[in-house]
């Protein structure tokens, strides 16, 4: 799939759970609106009626409740429905959209991490998605602080959380992999930090891409 040209930015977080992606994501969101920006802010898996209906079939119960194939295919039917509904609509109208996730979780969770993938879902996402981030913030930070700040929320929705720091350890190494693998797109910001320290890096490097 190609996606069609638009005048909107499309940008995405990521990182291990807990690491402060959606903390970074809303106050990138009040600081470009605080700037006069149409901004949407967005999640997944959901971020439309349909994809949110698909979420609570991924994030609650058994960590084996799923396979990691039929987990991408889930993530991809849910992406779709993201993509198509939300996403686009918002970037052909000019807005900057900012997802909490997007297929990089995908390539790292799935590709990597939980199994080795990679190849399926770089496929599927070139068939069904075809859409890449302009610009990826990976919030990175030490695996056990983050698992135990995302733990302490208690929202149910622990499937991936609930599969252990070995598993959380993975992840952190696949992000920073992908981010050596695609430097012009992803950007690996320090989340150790105060939120507001991180938030004034987060927003220095937007503002730098918006003025470039
Ligand atoms: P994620 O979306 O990556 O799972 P959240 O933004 O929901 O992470 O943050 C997880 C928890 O950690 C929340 O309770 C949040 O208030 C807290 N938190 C977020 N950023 C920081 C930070 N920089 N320092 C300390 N705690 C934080
Ligand atoms: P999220 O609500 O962002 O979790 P958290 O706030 O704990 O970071 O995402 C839900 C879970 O779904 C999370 O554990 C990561 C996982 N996930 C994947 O495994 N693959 C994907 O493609 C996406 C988007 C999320």
């Amino acid at each position: 799939m190609q996606p069609a040209p638009h005048r909107g930015l499309f940008v995405s977080f990521e990182g291990i759970d807990g690491s402060g992606k959606s903390t970074q994501a809303r106050a990138l969101a009040d600081h470009l609106r605080s700037l006069g920006r149409d901004v949407v802010l967005t999640r997944e898996p959901g971020g439309s009626s349909g994809a949110e209906a698909i979420r609570r079939l991924l994030v609650e119960g058994d960590p084996d409740r799923w396979s990691p194939e039929t987990e991408i295919l889930l993530f991809n039917a849910a992406r779709r429905d993201h993509v198509e509904k939300t996403i686009c609509p918002a970037l052909a109208a000019g807005a900057i959209v900012i997802t909490d996730r997007f297929v990089d979780s995908t390539r790292v969770y799935q590709g990597t991490a939980r199994a080795s993938l990679r190849p399926l879902v770089d496929q599927l996402h070139d068939l069904v998605i075809g859409l890449e981030p302009d610009l990826t913030f990976v919030i990175d930070m030490v695996a056990d602080v983050a698992l135990a700040r995302g733990l302490a929320r208690a929202t149910g929705e622990d499937r991936f959380e609930e599969l252990g720091l070995g598993f959380q350890q993975a992840l952190r190494a696949g992000f920073l992999d992908l981010a050596r693998t695609a430097p012009e797109r992803i950007c690996v910001i320090d989340g150790a930090r105060a939120p507001d320290a991180v938030a004034a890096d987060v927003a220095a490097r937007i503002e730098a891409h918006l003025d470039g």
